[in-house]
C-alpha cells in the first residue's frame, strides 16, 4: 500500500569522525553497497510520497552514490545537529503528514519494522514514535526515558545522562516517526545546549512530551537493525550481518553453501536451485548462476552470467564474461571482461581470456593467452597458444573456425584468420590467413646434424685436458685472498 502523506528523510551529511576517514561514513562499504544505498534501498518498499536525504560532509560523493534512486537530495552546510538537519529539509517535505526519519549508517533496518513503526504510529495518534532497541550495553547511545510504561518523556544523550539514567539500557535507534505539524514548533524551542552547540533532534522529544503530546517508543524485534556504524568494527560487524543474511536467502532458495561463513555474496546476486559454492567463494556485483552450478573453492566471479551446470573450479576468477550451459573453467583460470563461453566450451587452467568468443565444445585446456578473438565451434587449442593482439598501438582481431586443430605452443600475429577444418602445426608463428582445411605451418624445417653432439663432445673434453692444471689452483688461491 503506498504511503502518500509519508515523507522519507535520511539523514546522512555528518563525518562520522569516529571512522578515522577521509572518506564520508555513509560511503563506506557494508554488504555489498555503501550504507546511504542500503539505507535508500530498505526505505523503497514502502512507497513513501517522497524520500528525501540530507547531504553536508562530501556531498557531491554521497549524492553521486543514490544518484540511480528516486531520491531528493537537501544540502545541510554547515552541520548543526540532526535538528539542524530536520529544519533545513522543512521545504522539501511539503505538506506530507508523517516523517519517517532515519540516519544514514544504520543500514541494517528492513521495510518491515518500519512499516510497524509506522502502524503503532498512526494507531496511537503519536506526535513521534521511536524505534528503540535494549542493548546489554547502552554507552554512546541516547537513552530512552519513559514517563510510564508506555509512554516516553525523553531522550538523553549519552553525554549528558545523570548516573541513574545511565543504568537505562533501552538506547535510541535515531529511526523515528514524526507528525510533522506537531514537530515543527517542538524543534523552534530546541537550544544547542550542549557541548557540540548542535540542536539535537532527540531534544524535540522532551519538548513534545511536556507539552502533553503523545511520544511512543517501540522496542525494534531485532536489535541488529538499530546498529550504527561510528566504528571499523561496527562496520565489520554490520557487514558480517548483511552477507549472512544474504547466504540465507540464498539457502533458502536452493543453493548448498558449504562453510557458509567463508562466502561472500553481494546483495544483486541470484543462484538456480542446486548450484553449490565451496569454501571461500565470492560472487559480486551483478552475477547470475543458472541451476546446478559448482562453483569451487576459491573462485571469484563479478558481474558474470553462468546458464545451467556450469562449473567453475578452484581459484578461477571472471569478471563481466558469460559462461553458457555446461561450459567448465579452470582451475586457476582468469576470464577478463568481454569473455563469452558457448555451450560446453572448455577453458583449462593457466589460461587468461579477454574479449574472446569460444564457440560450442571448444577447449583452451591448458596455458594460452586469447583475447580480441572469435573462436569457433569443436576447434581444439594447444597448450601455450597466444593470440598476439596488440602492436603497443592498437589492438587486433583473431579469427579462428570451426574444427579446427591447433598445435601446441603457436602464435597467432593479429589481425589474422584460420579457415573452418584447418591444422595448425606446433611451435608455428602464424602472420598470414590460414585457408580452410590447409596446414598453417609457420617455423623453420628443423635439420638433424648426424654426429654433431658426440664431436662437440670430443672437442670439449680436449681443450679441458690441455689446460694446465697448477695455473687453475693459484688464480682459485688468489680470489679466496
Ligand atoms: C544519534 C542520536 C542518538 C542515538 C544514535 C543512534 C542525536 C543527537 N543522537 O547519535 O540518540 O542513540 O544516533 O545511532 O541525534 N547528521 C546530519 N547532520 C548533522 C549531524 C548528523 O545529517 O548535523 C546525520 C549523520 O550523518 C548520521 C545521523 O545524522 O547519519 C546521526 O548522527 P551521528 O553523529 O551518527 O549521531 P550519534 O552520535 O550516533
Ligand atoms: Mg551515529
Amino acid at each position: 500500500m503506498p504511503n502518500n502523506d509519508v515523507v522519507v528523510v535520511i539523514l546522512a551529511a555528518g563525518k562520522g569522525t569516529r571512522l578515522k576517514s577521509s572518506r564520508a561514513k555513509v560511503l563506506h562499504p557494508a554488504g555489498g553497497r555503501s550504507l546511504i544505498e542500503q539505507v535508500v534501498a530498505a526505505c523503497s518498499p514502502l512507497k513513501a510520497k517522497r524520500v528525501v536525504t540530507v547531504v553536508g560532509h562530501q556531498a557531491e560523493q554521497v549524492s553521486g552514490a543514490i544518484e540511480s534512486y528516486d531520491v531528493e537530495i537537501v544540502l545541510q552546510q554547515p552541520q548543526n545537529g540532526t535538528g539542524h538537519a530536520m529544519l533545513v529539509a522543512k521545504r522539501a517535505l511539503g505538506n506530507a503528514k508523517i516523517a519517517i526519519v532515519l540516519p544514514g549508517d544504520a543500514p541494517l533496518i528492513r521495510a518491515e519494522t518500519l512499516r510497524a513503526l509506522l502502524a503503532t504510529h498512526r494507531a496511537g495518534d503519536a506526535a513521534a514514535t521511536i524505534l528503540s532497541v535494549v542493548l546489554a550495553d547502552p554507552s554512546g547511545y541516547g537513552r530512552i526515558i519513559r514517563k510510564s510504561e508506555t509512554r516516553v518523556g525523553a531522550i538523553v544523550e549519552d553525554s549528558q545522562l545523570t548516573t541513574e539514567q545511565r543504568e537505562v539500557n533501552e538506547i535510541n535507534s535515531s529511526i523515528y516517526c514524526f507528525t510533522l505539524g506537531k514537530l515543527w514548533p517542538a524543534l523552534a524551542k530546541v537550544k544547542p545546549e550542549n557541548k557540540h552547540r548542535e540542536i539535537y533532534l532527540t531534544d524535540a522529544i522532551a519538548v513534545l512530551a511536556s507539552a502533553g503530546e503523545t511520544v511512543l517508543a517501540q522496542v525494534a524485534p531485532d536489535a541488529r537493525e538499530g546498529l550504527g556504524c561510528n566504528t571499523r568494527a561496527d562496520l565489520a560487524e554490520v557487514d558480517r550481518i548483511f552477507r549472512e543474511r544474504k547466504r540465507e536467502e540464498l539457502m533458502t532458495a536452493g543453493v548448498t553453501i558449504q562453510l557458509p561463513e567463508t562466502v561472500l555474496v553481494d546483495p544483486d546476486v541470484t543462484a538456480g536451485e542446486d548450484c553449490t559454492l565451496e569454501p571461500c567463494v565470492q560472487l559480486l556485483g551483478k552475477t547470475k548462476l543458472g541451476e546446478r552450478c559448482k562453483i569451487e573453492t576459491g573462485s571469484v566471479l563479478q558481474d558474470t552470467i553462468l546458464g545451467d551446470d556450469v562449473t567453475v573450479r578452484v581459484h578461477s576468477v571472471a569478471e563481466k564474461s558469460r559462461l553458457d550451459k555446461g561450459t567448465i573453467v579452470g582451475p586457476f583460470a582468469r576470464l577478463r571482461p568481454g569473455t563469452h563461453l558457448k555451450a560446453g566450451a572448455r577453458v583449462g587452467n593457466f589460461v587468461e581470456t579477454k574479449q574472446a568468443v569460444i564457440g560450442e565444445g571448444t577447449k583452451v585446456p591448458h596455458l594460452s593467452y586469447i583475447g580480441d578473438a572469435k573462436l569457433g565451434a569443436k576447434t581444439n587449442i594447444g597448450a601455450g597458444t597466444i593470440t598476439c593482439n596488440y602492436d603497443g598501438v592498437n589492438k587486433y582481431p583473431t579469427t579462428i573456425g570451426n574444427k579446427v586443430f591447433v598445435g601446441s605452443d603457436s602464435i597467432f600475429v593479429a589481425p589474422v584468420r584460420v579457415g573452418d577444418g584447418a591444422y595448425i602445426a606446433a611451435g608455428s608463428a602464424i602472420t598470414e590467413n590460414v585457408p580452410a582445411d590447409a596446414l598453417g605451418i609457420g617455423r623453420t624445417r628443423q635439420t638433424n646434424k648426424k654426429g654433431w653432439a658426440a664431436k662437440k663432445r670430443r672437442q670439449m673434453a680436449a681443450a679441458a685436458h690441455a689446460k694446465p692444471a697448477h695455473k687453475k689452483v693459484h688464480k682459485a688461491k688468489k680470489r679466496r685472498r
